[in-house]
């Protein structure tokens, strides 16, 4: 299959017709949204959504989000009491926020895995919404990568990981948040984090204070209730690993290790403080901004991971950052990227 890349310009979102009919047709479109690109299927139609188990070579268990845009698509893919929703929806709605709720008997079995819940998201970003809206129904799309792999913030890196395996990738440019969605679980009493993302626990929190976190990001011991956090997630082809400790703690490690290494090719992904301590030619380094600015941080990631995989680095050193509000998401993925490994 030839894969067709199509940028999206402000002034050429007719050609979103193409895209729509792809989808109603049962193939797959690759898209952009605010977080990252997603790999979309229609969602009402199973053996389409099947396609997607198929080009990612995902684990038929792991279920799929559905991307709604608007309100009446969410009362009719979920079922039971939808008060929090509402109240969540309105403040993070639309944007980087999953809720899972009772799903509706709408809602085909492959997309929640035999789950009785379903994951949803009405995404902010524009070429998604309309996309959806055009279709007029559901999208299913995950992260549009092979399985494992850092998820794609690019129509370039989406195109490196399905070339071939679906005819269309819509082209909107780098996304904004670089990170996957928040996944809230609302089927308990109190809202659960069940994935960190940008809408954050402490964002939450002003909202319905007694929310928390999933004891299994957390603690090593307990089995995740999101079924992807399972799997391994996030590894670039090198071997990785986290740099933690004080900023002179953490230049000193460095430079013990880039000298016990000096026959590698080493990548440092980092804060613009730590980097600017380093001159060493022999690495390859990826600038994430400054330490205090988490956004920016965020946003590069997953991006650097993939630039440092290209540049066929051995090793890729990654510094931790600090767990609090968006930090939270970013050393989640970095701990899967990495394998929990740390210098
Ligand atoms: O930002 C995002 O969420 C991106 C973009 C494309 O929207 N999508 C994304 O999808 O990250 P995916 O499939 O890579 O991750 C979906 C996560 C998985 O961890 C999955 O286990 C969880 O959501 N999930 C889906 N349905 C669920 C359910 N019913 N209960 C618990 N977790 C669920
Ligand atoms: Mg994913």
């Amino acid at each position: 299959m030839k894969t067709k890349i199509i940028k999206v310009k402000d002034d050429n979102f007719n050609i979103l017709s193409q895209a729509v009919e792809i989808l109603d047709r049962g193939d797959l479109v690759a898209f952009p949204t605010e977080t990252v690109y997603g790999l979309g299927a229609d969602g009402l139609n199973p053996q389409a959504v099947e396609k997607i188990f198929l080009a990612k070579g995902r684990p038929q268990d792991n279920p799929l989000i559905l991307h709604i845009s608007d309100f009446r698509m969410l009362e009719d893919l979920s079922s039971g009491d939808l008060t929090k929703a509402k109240i969540l929806a309105e403040k993070f709605w639309p944007g980087p926020m999953t809720l899972v709720l009772k799903k509706s008997n709408l809602v085909p079995d492959i997309i929640t895995g035999g789950l009785d819940t379903v994951a949803l998201r009405l995404p902010a970003n524009e070429i998604a919404r309309n996309l959806i809206r055009k279709l007029g129904r559901p999208i299913a799309a995950p992260s549009a990568n092979i399985s494992g792999r850092p998820s794609p913030t690019d129509a370039r890196t989406t195109f490196e990981d399905l070339d071939g395996k679906i005819p269309l990738i819509i082209d909107g440019g780098s996304t904004r948040v670089g990170l996957e969605s928040t996944v809230i679980d609302l089927t308990e009493d109190e809202p659960v984090i069940l994935r960190p993302g940008a809408i954050t626990l402490e964002m939450l929190r002003e909202i319905f204070p007694s929310s928390s976190i999933d004891l299994s990001l957390v603690s090593a011991d307990q089995v995740p209730k999101s079924p992807g956090q399972k799997y391994k997630h996030y590894a670039p082809k090198a071997e990785a690993y986290l740099l933690k400790g004080s900023l002179l703690e953490k230049v000193n490690k460095l430079s013990d290790f880039i000298k016990e290494n000096s026959d590698k090719k080493i990548g440092i992904m980092g804060s613009s403080q730590l980097l600017s301590l380093f001159q060493a030619s022999q690495i390859e380094a990826i600038d994430l901004g400054p330490w205090e600015d988490l956004d920016q941080v965020a946003s590069k990631i997953f991006k650097g991971l993939r630039d440092l995989d290209r540049k066929n680095v051995d090793i890729i050193v990654v510094e931790a950052f600090s767990e609090a509000g968006l930090g939270l998401a970013i050393m989640n993925r970095l701990k899967k990227s990495t394998g929990n490994k740390y210098l």
